[in-house]
């Protein structure tokens, strides 16, 4: 079985497991922000089934196009590719999603958004979730992370769960682990002769909630 099929199997399986137990809304509206080639998004379409609907969110144009590929072929009409903006705003409205995920996308280079990307996707979090929705960041390098004066600076789950709730999210204690899939996808690792999904890193989603009363959350605290 190649490494793509073990990921396709893993959404309908292990990554439906992950997120099933994280909503439990009718037609729940989902942003896959950073989708990449989409792992995540199928995963998250399986666990929330026909009735939902999750955008996947990509600057780059051949991930987005291989996901509508993907998702006709399946038949898969609750997942809509959508074009992303450079500057990490969303085109969406306040209160739209029930559930926002942001998988390997919070570590920074100075050369994306002068490193402070992270701190522009929490606001844009806080904006378009509806009142009680989730928040999951399944962070990976955290040795390679930012401040907000964009100075490399190493960070740890509490760290980075701390300045998350700094926004306004109120941390989920719950026990949940994501797959690193960037390798699976890197042409280097391909032409090493590929892995397999065993093979990939494991880290913690961290999951969080929008409170149901509005609250003063600036990250500057
Ligand atoms: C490391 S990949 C993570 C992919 C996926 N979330 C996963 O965990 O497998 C980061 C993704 O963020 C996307 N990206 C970079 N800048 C973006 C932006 N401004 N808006 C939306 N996506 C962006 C990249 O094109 C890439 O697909």
């Amino acid at each position: 079985m190649s490494i793509f099929d073990e990921i396709d199997l893993w959404g309908k399986t292990e990554g439906k497991r992950l997120f099933a137990p994280l909503l439990n809304v009718p037609g729940p509206v989902i942003l896959d922000y950073g989708c990449g080639m989409g792992s995540y998004t199928f995963a998250l379409a399986h666990a929330f089934g026909p009735d939902c609907t999750v955008y996947a969110v990509d600057t780059n144009r051949r991930a987005l196009d291989y996901i509508k590929g993907k998702a006709e072929a399946g038949n898969m009409r609750c997942v809509s590719a959508v074009a992303g903006r450079e500057d990490f705003r969303q085109e969406f409205d306040d209160g739209t999603f029930d559930l926002i995920l942001y998988s390997d996308l919070f570590h920074g280079e100075e050369k994306i958004y002068g490193g402070l990307h992270r701190f522009v996707m929490l606001e844009e979090a806080q904006r378009t979730l509806k009142r009680g929705g989730i928040l999951a960041v399944l962070p990976f390098h955290l040795s390679n992370f930012r401040d907000k004066a964009g100075k490399k600076c190493r960070y740890t789950y509490r760290k980075l769960t701390d300045e998350i709730c700094g926004y306004g999210f109120e941390h989920m204690n719950i026990e949940a682990w994501g797959v690193h899939f960037e390798k699976a996808y890197s042409p280097y690792y391909q032409q090493k002769g590929g892995l397999s999904l065993d093979e990939l890193e494991r880290g913690r989603l961290l999951v969080f909630r929008k409170p149901q009363a509005a609250r003063g959350g600036t990250g500057r605290g």
